[in-house]
This record gives structure tokens, sequence and C-alpha cells, in this order.
């Protein structure tokens, strides 16, 4: 994290301070899910507050607690973060009924992210299932604002049922992209639903990379992985290339707790980004 000095040693001093920031925008995405966007209150904290996707931050509603949540904006978008939240328990419910204007409390950036740096001048296959898409939202907005350095880029994204398709206003503008492979599918249709029906793993069928120069990324359900693991290898891509988000219940976000072992790391400062190579020797990932 680069910070400047002063907030660096404040930060040093006490890593469990979160930073006061206020709610300028809440958009309801489905039943469950709401966008909010936060913009940390300190002019220096907020300058220096920079972080890459897949990174995660403490989000606290004071009087309530913490919970981790994964930034969904782009690292390119200044001033500003984008948390899309489902409404799961005492936390994530406090900051539902929050209004624009609200101040909540931050730490973070924290964990590692996905390898932006070194996907770069590769094709990008990105695979999400259900709130999945928050954290590859944000790696997919990066990699749109440098879309000259990147190959190919494909994204597949399944959800239970169209009501639970987040993120629809984002998925029109990349379906109508000829630089971007946008393939969607849910496992129950209705009448309005004119795209894939089943599983996110029955999108490979007709999927054409290449698999010497493609770059992997998923992030969904636990039980997805597996299964989209496989359809990767099936299409002969380099295990060194696939990148897995796991979220681990944690804590305090630093190493310090151990509430997010996995195998001999901690999820919340080892990962929740990892290599598949990382991921296949931590006991219980995959
Ligand atoms: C790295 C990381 C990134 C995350 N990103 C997002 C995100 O972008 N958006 C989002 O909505 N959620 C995200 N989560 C999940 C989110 O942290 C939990 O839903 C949240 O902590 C629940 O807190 P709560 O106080 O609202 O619920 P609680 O009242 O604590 O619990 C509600 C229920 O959820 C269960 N639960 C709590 N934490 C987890 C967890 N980590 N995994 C599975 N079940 C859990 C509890 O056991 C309980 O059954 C992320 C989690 C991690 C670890
Ligand atoms: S959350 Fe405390 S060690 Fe990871």
């Amino acid at each position: 994290m680069l910070m400047s000095a002063s907030a660096y040693r404040e930060l040093q001093a006490n890593p469990y301070r979160p930073w006061p920031a206020r709610i300028t925008s809440i958009m309801d995405l489905t039943e469950h899910e709401k966008l909010f966007e936060l913009r940390i209150i300190d002019n220096e904290v907020r300058e220096a507050f920079k972080f890459d996707s897949g990174q995660f931050v403490e989000l606290s509603i004071f009087g309530v607690g913490e919970a981790p949540i994964s930034i969904s904006s782009a690292p390119s978008k200044q001033g500003f973060i984008e948390l899309c939240v489902r409404n799961a328990g005492d936390v994530t419910g406090a900051l539902h009924r929050k209004q624009c204007g609200d101040v909540v409390g931050l730490r973070g950036p924290f964990g590692r992210g996905f390898p932006f740096s070194e996907m770069k001048g590769h094709d990008v296959l990105l695979v999400a299932g259900g709130l999945g898409i928050a954290p590859l939202k944000s790696l997919i907005n990066h990699i749109h604002d440098d879309r000259h350095d990147f190959g190919k880029v494909t994204i597949l994204y399944g959800a239970r049922n169209p009501d639970e398709v987040l993120f629809r206003y984002q998925f029109d503008m990349w379906k109508h992209r000829d630089d971007f492979d946008l393939k969607l599918t849910v496992d129950e249709a209705d009448d309005t639903w004119t795209d894939g029906v089943g599983r996110v793993t029955g999108l490979f069928e007709e999927l054409d990379i290449d698999p010497s120069v493609t770059y992997g990324a998923i992030c969904g359900p636990p039980v997805m992985y597996r299964y989209v693991i496989d359809e990767m290898r099936e299409k002969k891509m380099d295990v060194d290339k696939i990148y897995v988000s796991f979220e681990r219940r944690m804590k305090c976000g630093i190493g310090k707790c151990g509430h997010c072992g996995v195998g001999h790391q901690y999820a919340c400062v080892d990962g929740p980004v990892f290599n598949y190579w990382e991921a296949m020797n931590l006991q219980e990932a995959i």
C-alpha cells in the first residue's frame, strides 16, 4: 500500500483503526444486493488509498461490527470506491439500512489481488458465479481502462435466475462492445431471459481460446471452483496462469487473529487471490 508518511505512521500505531468514509451513492442491484459508493473523508488518507483489483476492505458499521468486502470499482476510479454488498447478517444488514451521507468505517486495502501487470499482453478469461462478479468487476473495468494492453477478453457469468443477475447495466455495455466477449447464463430462466440457460461450465463448450496465452480469473461460490478449473484444464490452460479468489471467514484482515487459516497460509494476507498451484497445496481449498 502506497501511503503518505503521516497516514502510514497512524496505521502502524493502530492497524485496527477504521477510516471514516461517507456513503455518496447507493444503487439497488437485486432484492439482496446493493452497490455502495464510498468516499474516505480524510483528504490525505483518500489520496493514499491505492489498491489492486481483488483486494478487500474491512467495512465497519459503528456499534455493530466489521465485515470483509471486496472492492468492486477499478483502481483507476480516483477518490471513491464501490462495494457490492449482499444483505447477509448483522453488519451487511446494518449497511443496507444506511442512507446517502451516512458515515461508515473502512480499513484496508488488504490482501493480494489479481496479478494485473503479469496479465498484461495476454488474453484473459474471467469466470464469475453469483456475487463472485464483485471483485471481477474491478478487474474487468481495470482491463477496460488499459484495453490496448490486452488481447482477447472473455467474460463468463452465471447466476441462479435473471432476478439475481448483478450489474445488468454493465453487462449491457460490455455486450455491445466487440472487444469483450461476454456470455451469460442462469440456472433457471424466465420469459424475459434471452441468454444461456444452465451452469456456467456449460459456456465452455463453445469457447474459443488460445490456451498458450490465456490467463484465467475465477470467483464464485466454492462449489463452482473445481468444475471451472476442470474446464480450464480441459482447454489446456496453463495451471500457472489460473487465479482463484477465496473467501474465508475473516476478522482482523491483517494476519493477526488466525481466523482465515487455509492450509499453512492466511487468506487475508496470502490471498484472497491465489494462483492455482498455490491453491492446490492448500488443504480443503479446492
Ligand atoms: C475476502 C472477502 C471478500 C468478500 N467480499 C464480499 C463482497 O464483495 N460482497 C459481499 O456481500 N460479501 C463479501 N464477502 C462476504 C462477507 O464478508 C460476509 O457476508 C459478511 O462478513 C457477513 O457479515 P454480517 O455481519 O453481515 O453477517 P453475520 O451476522 O456475521 O453472518 C451472517 C451469516 O453469514 C455467514 N458468514 C459470515 N461471513 C461469511 C463468509 N466469509 N463466508 C460465508 N459465510 C459467512 C455467517 O456464518 C452467518 O451464517 C467477502 C468475504 C471475504 C472473506
Ligand atoms: S483474518 Fe485474522 S489472520 Fe486473517
